[in-house]
């Protein structure tokens, strides 16, 4: 297998990193848009390449197996236009294939677990600590052992919640329908003595408002993105990676693996400002 996946991935392990390269960012298809934003906003120096797997979403039903398999092809597209770090954006790819990424690239790489993780255990004051997150997220257990490592007081309950998705990328992020279907996965948290719980899926952020208000102001919502642009950060500065700064605005450029016109238009929507356009790409599996 490790052949395999090594033979699959364009470079080597001496291969240079450059402070002026680009942040490679994959995703599932728009919801990584919430991660790249909250780069934008942490990094507003950084070049980056953002690749959604449209043709291939959602990886949230896919098994474990197939997702990294996917996630080793995104990671080689992007390797290949000469990013400098990699950031997976997607909580399922990064929960599925995190250790087969970081074995075989020659570049570091994130996913958004561990700093979401992290987060929830900095917030966290009774050490009651929820996860919310696709199926394969939630059955992977990635969340759940990055809380409970070494934190005796620290118990998790996750749940997942596959409806939210099909629901933000809908734009029903406020009103009945997503309010009833939150109350039908969330009811149990604050009675089961959760005070932090964490939105453990790239979509789940547009969703905060309905989430907030089933949970009610006693639990604090962890966002991951914003963890993991803040983890980028230190990584970038700690290797000296960090991009000059300069007065014009640096570029960002999109790939989708099917059409372009839905990610456009929707994932303006997930980033906050226009995506003037993206390019389709064939993975050739
Ligand atoms: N990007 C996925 C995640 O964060 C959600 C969408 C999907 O299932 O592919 O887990």
């Amino acid at each position: 297998m490790e052949e395999a996946l090594a033979s699959n991935v364009i470079g080597t392990p001496s291969m240079r990193q450059d402070s002026h390269g680009p942040i490679g960012v994959f995703d599932s298809g728009i919801g990584g848009l919430t991660v790249l934003k909250a780069l934008m906003a942490r990094l507003p120096h950084e070049r980056t390449l953002y690749l959604g797997d449209t043709a291939r979403v959602p990886y949230g039903t896919k098994s474990s197996e197939v997702v990294t398999r996917y996630s080793l092809k995104n990671a080689e597209f992007l390797l290949e236009r000469g990013i400098k770090l990699l950031v997976v954006a997607c909580n399922t790819a990064s929960a599925a294939a995190l250790p087969a990424l970081s074995a075989t690239l020659p570049v570091p790489v994130l996913g958004v677990i561990e700093p979401g993780a992290r987060a929830a255990l900095k917030r966290t004051r009774g050490g009651g600590v929820g996860v919310i997150g696709t199926p394969g997220t939630i059955r992977s257990g990635a969340y759940q052992r990055a809380l409970e490592a070494g934190q005796p007081h620290v118990s998790v309950k996750a749940k997942a919640c596959p409806l939210f998705v099909p629901l933000a990328e809908e734009g029903w992020t406020t009103g009945d329908v997503p309010l009833l279907v939150a109350r039908e996965y969330l009811a149990g948290f604050a009675r089961d003595g959760v005070d932090t719980l964490v939105l453990g899926c790239t979509h789940y952020p547009l969703l905060k408002g309905v989430i907030a208000e089933v949970v009610g102001p006693g639990v604090s919502l962890v966002d991951s993105a914003e963890a993991t642009a803040e983890a980028v950060a230190e990584l970038l500065g700690a290797r000296g990676l960090l991009a000059p700064e300069s007065s014009t605005a640096p570029e960002h450029a999109y790939f989708v693996t099917d059409v372009p016109e839905r990610f456009v238009e929707v994932g303006a929507r997930f980033l906050g400002r226009p995506i003037p356009s993206a390019e389709q790409v064939d993975l050739r599996f």
